[in-house]
């Protein structure tokens, strides 16, 4: 018979029946429905892992849990994914950025269609493309075509003119008043003077050109300049892909006193706008520690990718599987390379974080092949798997044909054919690693933040350890228990009950 501090963190849907005592110290009289015949007694209340987070957050979205499956480039957050993940009970965000448009509209469809018309606890990416003119506005044509409600807003810098044509043309005024949102941004961010400009008002100015040109109505940019442009901030701590490392507890602090300024400049009630916590979330402390920070929700992505739903082969899932907390490099990006933008990817197992330093050590410092000493070009050749010359031919036919002027100053430029040459290289380590490309493992480029790590450690030895078991659903539900458990555990502790550490500790079991 476990006593009762243990019940009572092992059953958090059940009351607990406390006495703050006398002199003896405050006790734990019973668990469950029960009230002790103990006048001075009181209870603590269940706590449902649905009631973690923000409940505004599911009235605006309705779902059960305050938990986002985060999107991931290229399909890996596949259609499959966010219909699981909804259908858990959860949000998901289809990982759309870097996908053409066609195939966009495909996965759209397929969710759509799984989940039915009504279904609403689901959106797709629109990321910042600032190197690819005209890409933004055709996705948000799309997802306007399409109907798609919720986007999430990545890797912007400031606002452009799409991220409020989006939001602008769902806002409409109900008969008392209120302003309501058809289309929903979740901005994502990791610093308060990126976050400032999607909690407050669209810029007056972006407003009258969007007017201007026809794009949004009079009253539409009315509405838009009375409430915020995103209602959702999702603070993106050190993360898999593009991060900038930020550590979470920070980052939350500082978006948060963000939000404060913004609401007073604006004269917002702050509840205007909610803040969720993406990056390192894995364990159920860390999804506790989110919510006791105030999160309204948390947002999850580096687990998800070996999870089942997945679009990484197999070979790479079993590669993250693998991970430790330290297993993860900062690499050269493929789409950014000579800007020096790097992403979080999986270190063990794959050469390719090492590769990808060495390649961009040589650009900085200049040089192209033909400048390289023996050695060096020697290594080049290898890691290509074929001469330079031969991957400069297949880079220029792709380049010519995206970018003519880029590649028409690479063929005097050496320096330029080499950041082209390695671009392709990068780019090709996640193309192989999705496909599980076997002759390629030492190239494979997987985004992965520590979250990977702590994951497994976590898992280490239970149901969820084996790849078939991680679903986002088991791991998504496991994630959220264990949440509700170190909460209470957290509660007994700061009332003054001895709480073992053991008691912060969740093992994960399969749901039904
Ligand atoms: C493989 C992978 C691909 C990702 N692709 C995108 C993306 O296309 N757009 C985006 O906004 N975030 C992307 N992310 C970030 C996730 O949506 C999420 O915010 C992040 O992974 C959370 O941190 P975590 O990795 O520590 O869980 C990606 C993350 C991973 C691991």
């Amino acid at each position: 018979m476990p006593d009762l501090v243990t019940r009572a963190v092992e059953t958090p849907r059940s009351a607990v029946w406390l006495d703050t005592g006398g002199a003896s110290g405050p006790s734990v009289l019973a668990v469950g429905d029960t009230r002790p015949d103990q006048p001075t007694c009181f209870a603590l209340p269940p706590i449902y892992p649905e009631w973690l987070g923000d409940r505004a957050l599911l009235a605006a979205h309705p779902a059960r849990f305050c938990y986002v499956v985060g999107e991931m480039a290229r399909g890996i957050a596949t259609p499959r994914m966010v219909v699981a993940a909804v259908q858990a009970g959860c949000f998901g965000f289809y990982g759309s950025a870097g996908l053409p448009l066609t195939e966009i509209k495909t996965g759209l469809h397929e969710i759509r269609s799984a989940l039915g018309p009504a279904e609403s606890a689901w959106g797709a990416n629109l990321i910042h493309s600032p190197q690819e003119p005209g890409q933004e506005a055709a996705v948000v044509d799309l997802f306007l075509a399409e109907g798609v409600r919720r986007v999430s807003a990545s890797a912007f810098m400031r606002l452009t003119p799409d991220v409020i044509r989006y939001t602008a043309l769902g806002l409409e005024q109900q008969a008392g008043g209120t302003i309501t949102r058809r289309n929903h941004i979740f901005a994502k961010v990791s610093r308060a003077e990126v976050a400032e400009p999607f909690m407050a008002p669209a810029p007056e100015k972006m407003l009258r050109e969007l007017v201007a040109s026809g794009k949004i109505s009079e009253k539409q940019a009315d509405l838009a300049s009375k409430v915020p442009v995103a209602a959702e901030i999702t603070a993106e701590s050190d993360s898999g892909g593009h991060t900038d490392n930020r550590p979470a507890a920070v980052l939350f602090s500082s978006l948060s006193a963000a939000r404060s300024r913004v609401a007073a400049r604006h004269g917002f009630d702050e509840s205007m706008i909610r803040i969720g916590l993406a990056g390192g979330i894995a364990t159920p402390s860390a999804v506790a520690a989110a919510f006791q920070m105030g999160a309204a929700y948390v947002l999850t992505g580096s687990v998800n990718q070996s999870a089942v739903e997945s679009g990484l082969s197999e070979a790479g899932r079993k590669l993250l599987a693998k991970a430790g907390p330290a297993d993860v490099a900062m690499a050269p990006a493929a789409d950014m390379f000579e800007q020096g933008v790097e992403v979080q990817v999986l270190k063990r197992g794959t050469l390719f974080a090492m590769r990808g330093k060495k390649l961009h050590g040589f650009y900085r410092a200049g040089a192209s092949y033909e400048t390289l000493g023996p050695a060096d070009r020697k290594w080049l050749d290898d890691v290509l798997g074929e001469v330079f010359d031969a991957a400069w031919a297949s880079t220029k036919s792709y380049i010519q044909r995206v970018n003519p002027a880029e590649a028409e100053r690479a063929e005097t430029d050496g320096n330029k054919r080499l950041a082209l040459v390695a671009r392709r290289y990068l780019f090709q380590g996640a193309q192989w690693a999705r496909e599980g490309d076997t002759k390629r493992t030492a190239d494979y480029q997987i985004w992965c933040g520590p979250a990977m790590g702590a994951f497994n450690e976590w898992v280490a030895g239970t149901p969820l350890d084996p790849l078939e078991n991680r679903s986002v659903r088991q791991i998504a539900l496991n994630l959220l228990e264990g949440a509700a458990r170190v909460t209470r555990a957290g509660q007994l502790r700061a009332m003054g009950f001895p709480v073992a550490p053991q008691h912060f500790s969740y093992t994960p079991q399969l749901f039904e």
